[in-house]
């Protein structure tokens, strides 16, 4: 069964404890927390203190996104807000410090994921295959909600779903930017269970009939 991570980047920033209840009453296990730093991406959203925050107000899966360099800096900050899943951007820092991430996210016992952009190849994943709960694909170039979805992002999906069968059969492989019904169903057969909707979610009229179409 496919999981739906509503993404609060879409909702609305004044009433998030509103966005927690209308994607809990949806049906929904898990949401999605887009962090970014204004360097890594032309963006600035979300902090520590607001994740710990959502986290005083929900029991739901905090599956937080960290698009910000050097994300080793911070792990630790994110796990003890309360963050479920922490990702983070194999392109954020060197290989060393991003082994050195993942390890200090597992030392306080929450799930590690690393995280392409579009223009890097799977292959960039293989250092730390055997040391991650999750991969997540970028299906748009982090920084903004709404965008389209890039459907030549599925041939490296498929690619890191071989990967992750033969070298850890455990691994979530999750997909993020421009997902709706539609692009949903090819993440699906490409290998994706977990998927990440910002923009479709919120605009759904029949939210409970989105999360359904999603996770059947
Ligand atoms: C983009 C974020 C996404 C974003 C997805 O950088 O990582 O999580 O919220 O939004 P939609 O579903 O609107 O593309
Ligand atoms: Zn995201």
């Amino acid at each position: 069964m496919s999981i739906l991570a509503p993404s609060i980047l879409s909702g609305d920033f004044a009433y998030l404890g509103e966005d927690l209840k209308t994607i809990q009453n949806a049906g929904c296990k898990w949401v999605h927390v887009d962090v970014m730093d204004g360097n890594f991406v032309p963006n600035i959203t979300i902090g520590i203190p607001t994740v710990a925050a959502l986290r005083k107000y929900t029991d739901l899966i905090l599956d937080v996104h960290l698009m910000i360099d050097r994300p080793v800096r911070y792990v630790d900050a994110f796990c003890k807000a309360g963050a479920d899943y922490v990702t983070i951007h194999v392109e954020a820092d060197t290989e060393e410090n991003t082994l050195l991430a993942l390890d200090k996210i597992h030392a306080l016992g929450k799930k590690a994921a690393v995280s392409v952009k579009p223009n890097t190849p799977a292959q960039a994943v293989l250092p730390y295959l055997n040391k991650v709960d999750m991969i997540l694909v970028m299906t748009v170039e982090p920084g903004f909600g709404g965008q389209s979805f890039m459907e030549n992002q599925m041939e490296k999906l498929s690619a890191l779903r071989d990967l992750c069968a033969a070298r850890n059969p455990g691994c979530l492989l999750e997909v993020d930017g421009g997902v709706n019904a539609e692009t949903g169903e090819l993440c699906k057969e490409n290998g994706a269970r977990v998927l990440v909707a910002g923009s479709a979610f919120f605009k759904a009229e029949d939210k409970t009939a989105f999360v359904k179409a999603i996770e059947r």
